[in-house]
């Protein structure tokens, strides 16, 4: 979301003039692009606020401003206390960046962190450099209220850019080459233009250009409907793999954190899924160590891991976030039962991924050649519909971009190796079902 943001914020900049440096000794305007979700995101970012100081201290006419969600947080601490940053600018108010970086210039400190409840930057076309993947981000906020989430108070309210302009985004990207976008949202699921609902976007984004693989996230089970389903079944080029949060495995810490779903509930809709989408899998969030979570609630979590078997897992420790529902409940788990806790999660999900993929020896899987791999030019390194990393030989028939499929020999937890069997053009892979 973030690097999405950040390419937004580049376009605004570019059709005011202004070119992007990698020499940040060079640069008149440093912007760091900031996030909140947890304790340790923030943390990184005061460790490269301290850098930054040193360059201003030695050039103090740069131009230094913080963007993104800790923008409101930090505002009197960096602007008035430290005095380190010129402006500081949230989510919402980026039209007005060139705005306070002109007031910087003539020595203005610049704070523009109000929400907005229209905002979509919609008409923006971001910078992106050449490749093959992109993001389009085609909702911002989020409406949920999860109890242990900032975002819907550092994003602010749900709303969605128009259909229309985001599939004009689509057939920029087609002409520059890319061949795999990815739709972006706290809860896509909620997405809404009209009378077309999200499974109507990824549909009309899949036909823009059908050697394009869409992906999208993120998916909140309360949302998830049966179209969106069968949307994915009947388009080959949108990838069959869903990120699902599912949090916790214990209804009563779903309750608390006001999941609005239980287990059951999104065990139904795993099946659903599967019973609709030949081939589907899943990766998933979880939190360890949410208030009151008990060893049974912990073990609870393990057991929907073994039963949904995710292709993979993004898992993180409870951090309390300031100003969120949960903020206000006791944070009881100490920190070495959340670490214990954390630890017993990625090895059951470790365990998980590798059998997945050892039953993948032998089948046949469709990846997109990203480049060599990263221990040798001799392999080339693709990626399969479900974000697996396959190594195949290197052969000078094959380039960067191209669909091949590989015959699976050997696999890791997290990576898969094989033969090269053919190159798929796009119109052979894509265009039966
Ligand atoms: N502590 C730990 N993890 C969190 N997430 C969001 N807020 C917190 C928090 N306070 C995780 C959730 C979410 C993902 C983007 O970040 O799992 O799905
Ligand atoms: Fe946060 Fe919940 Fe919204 Fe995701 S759905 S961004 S966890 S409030």
């Amino acid at each position: 979301m973030n690097v999405a943001d950040t390419e937004l914020v580049m376009g605004i900049l570019k059709n005011k003039g202004y070119e992007v440096t990698d020499n940040i000794k060079a640069a008149n305007v440093i912007l760091l692009n900031t996030c909140s979700i947890r304790e340790n995101a923030e943390q990184r970012i005061y460790g490269r606020l301290g850098n930054l100081k040193k360059i201003k201290d030695r050039k103090p006419e740069t131009v230094i401003g913080i963007l993104g969600c800790m923008a409101e947080r930090l505002r009197k601490d960096l602007i008035e206390d430290k005095k380190i940053v010129d402006l500081v600018v949230g989510p919402d108010e980026y039209r007005r960046l060139p705005e306070f970086i002109d007031s910087a210039f003539s020595g203005e400190k610049g704070i523009g962190v109000k929400l907005s409840r229209t905002e979509t930057y919609d008409d923006i076309i971001p910078y992106r450099e050449e490749g093959l993947s992109a993001w389009i981000s085609v909702m911002r906020g989020c409406d949920k209220f999860c109890t242990y989430c900032v975002v819907p108070f550092t994003r602010g309210r749900e709303r969605s850019r128009s259909l229309e302009s985001i599939k004009k985004e689509m057939v920029i990207l087609s002409e520059k080459g890319f061949r795999e976008v990815t739709l972006l949202g706290q809860n896509v699921n909620s997405y809404l233009d009209g009378g077309n609902d999200f499974a109507d976007l990824l549909a009309a984004c899949a036909e823009v250009d059908r050697s394009i693989r869409i992906r999208f996230t993120t998916s909140h089970p309360q949302d998830l409907s049966e179209k969106l389903l069968y949307t994915i079944a009947e388009h080959q080029n949108i990838c069959k793999y869903i990120h699902l949060p599912v949090q916790s495995g214990s209804d009563r810490i779903l309750e608390l954190m006001n999941r609005t779903y239980t287990i059951e509930h999104y065990l139904d809709i795993i099946n659903k899924a599967r019973a609709i989408i030949k081939g589907v899998s899943f990766s998933t969030d979880i939190i360890s160590g949410f208030p009151s979570e008990t060893y049974e609630d912990h073990i609870m979590t393990l057991d929907v891991m073994q039963k949904v078997k995710y292709d993979g897992a993004y898992m993180f420790k409870y951090s309390p976030r300031e100003g969120t529902k949960a903020f206000r409940m006791e944070d009881d788990v100490t920190e070495e039962t959340k670490s214990k806790r954390l630890n017993e999660i990625i090895d059951l999900q470790q365990t998980i991924s590798y059998e997945l993929n050892q039953n993948l020896i032998g089948t046949e899987e469709i990846a997109l050649v990203e480049g060599f791999s990263k221990k040798s030019d001799e392999f080339l390194a693709g990626r399969t519909d479900t974000n697996k990393v396959v190594i195949f030989p290197a052969s000078d028939d094959i380039n960067t971009g191209d669909y091949v499929k590989v015959k699976i020999n050997r696999a890791t937890s997290a990576t898969l190796f094989g033969d090269l069997l053919e190159v798929v053009l796009p119109y052979k892979v894509l265009t039966t079902i």
